[in-house]
């Protein structure tokens, strides 16, 4: 029993062993066998600049790090990359995809970086993030996202980078982000944002940078950014923001959180200038380009204000004015009130007397 166990184990061994010579000796005239630059003992195939239009259809099982950059690839079907599966690095930035099938990656457990951007993609299916739950490092930069659903990235666990610059991001749904509590960095610059609902960043309590410039965001909910017990940098420059709430950033209840908000146009009245005052005083909170803050406002020489600029002085003065008026008007009203009272007491004081001589008269 054991022995022709043993001796089918050595007829396997004897059967494998041809064929593992065989793959490494077609590999080692990779050039030419594959369509592609393959470097066997760096796991590496490289077919950048290959003007394909589908993926090549012999890789070496091998690959770790597979570059299809700068092609003509449109579409990736289910399963694409079943020849592969021990992929980490899947290079398929500056493409035409406009197509990720369901499952289009649902092979590559080991997958640590997807590289999709400059492509066509607007819409992403349920079935886009199947079975990539050890991807770190995810961009989808530079194509045609309007909107994202809480369908998009459902399965991935692990991830610690998303990349979403310059897409056409209008609107971003509540639970969006839900699977992410892994991630690091988020980049929603470069997109057309215009408000920051509550609920969109929930989950992202790991969340350390957050890049939104170059959107046109006029208005946070106040508790948009709470969930973000991590978060270092917000970068919120070069938006429409005109005016913000203290209770906003008050309530990122972080270590330290530098904030960035230069190229806004600050709507520069005495109750945003207090705003920031107070912003200024919260101990975790860094207002990195304070001193660059600019003003629609214009002062007297049509000059705009910055936001650290002392123009709230008129103010100050009329409320002094208004105060120490209120304040004599009072003092007088009381000494008056009080004279009125004393001679009021005194004619009293003569009219009992007089009474009572009247009585000690009768
Ligand atoms: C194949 O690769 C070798 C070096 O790895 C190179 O010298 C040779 O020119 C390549 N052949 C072709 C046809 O590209
Ligand atoms: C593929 O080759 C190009 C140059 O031909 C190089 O720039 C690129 O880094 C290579 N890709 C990988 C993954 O090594
Ligand atoms: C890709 O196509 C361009 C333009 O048609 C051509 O100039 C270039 O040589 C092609 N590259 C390869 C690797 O075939
Ligand atoms: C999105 O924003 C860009 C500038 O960031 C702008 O050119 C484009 O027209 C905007 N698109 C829409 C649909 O608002
Ligand atoms: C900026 O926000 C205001 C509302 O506060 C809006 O009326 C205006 O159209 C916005 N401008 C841009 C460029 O988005
Ligand atoms: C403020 O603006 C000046 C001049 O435009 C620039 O040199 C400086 O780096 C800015 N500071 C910050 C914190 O962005
Ligand atoms: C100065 O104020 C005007 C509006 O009055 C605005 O259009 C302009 O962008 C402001 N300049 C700066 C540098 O903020």
């Amino acid at each position: 029993m054991t022995d022709t166990k043993l001796r089918t184990s050595r007829m396997h061994l004897l059967f494998v062993l041809p064929l593992v010579l065989e793959v490494q000796s077609i590999s080692t005239s990779h050039n030419i066998t594959y369509d592609c630059t393959c470097y066997e003992e760096l796991k590496i195939a490289n077919c950048t600049s290959r003007n394909f239009t589908h993926l090549p259809a012999a890789l070496p099982p091998f690959t770790e790090q597979l570059d299809l950059s700068l092609n003509h690839l449109s579409a990736i079907r289910p399963r694409a990359f079943h020849t592969t599966r021990r992929l980490r690095i899947l290079l398929l930035n500056d493409n035409v995809i406009a197509v990720l099938a369901d499952g289009a990656f649902s092979l590559l457990e080991g997958l640590l970086r997807l590289d999709l951007s400059r492509n066509r993609i607007s819409f992403l299916s349920e079935g886009f993030s199947q079975g990539l739950g050890s991807l770190r490092d995810l961009s989808l930069a530079e194509n045609r996202l309007t909107n994202l659903d809480s369908s998009f990235f459902v399965h991935f666990d692990a991830l610690q980078r998303l990349n979403l610059r310059h897409n056409a991001i209008e609107t971003i749904k509540m639970r969006t982000f839900v699977s992410m509590s892994t991630l690091r960095q988020l980049q929603l610059n470069s997109n057309n944002l215009t408000v920051l609902k509550n609920g969109i960043f929930s989950m992202l309590r790991n969340l350390e940078v957050l890049y939104l410039h170059h959107n046109q965001i006029h208005y946070l909910d106040v508790g948009v950014l709470s969930p973000l017990t991590s978060l270092a940098l917000l970068d919120l420059t070069n938006n429409n923001l005109s005016t913000i709430q203290f209770k906003t950033f008050l309530s990122l209840n972080t270590y330290s959180t530098h904030i960035m908000l230069q190229g806004n146009p600050w709507n520069c009245d005495c109750d945003l200038q207090r705003v920031f005052r107070k912003l200024c005083n919260v101990k975790r909170l860094f207002l990195d380009d304070y001193d660059n803050l600019t003003c629609v406002n214009l002062d007297e020489s049509h000059r705009n204000y910055t936001m650290k600029e002392e123009f709230c002085v008129a103010e100050m003065v009329t409320v002094l004015v208004i105060t120490i008026t209120v304040v004599i008007t009072v003092v007088a009203a009381i000494v008056m009130a009080e004279k009125k009272r004393k001679k009021k007491n005194k004619e009293k004081h003569w009219t009992e007397v007089g009474e009572l001589s009247c009585a000690s008269q009768d």
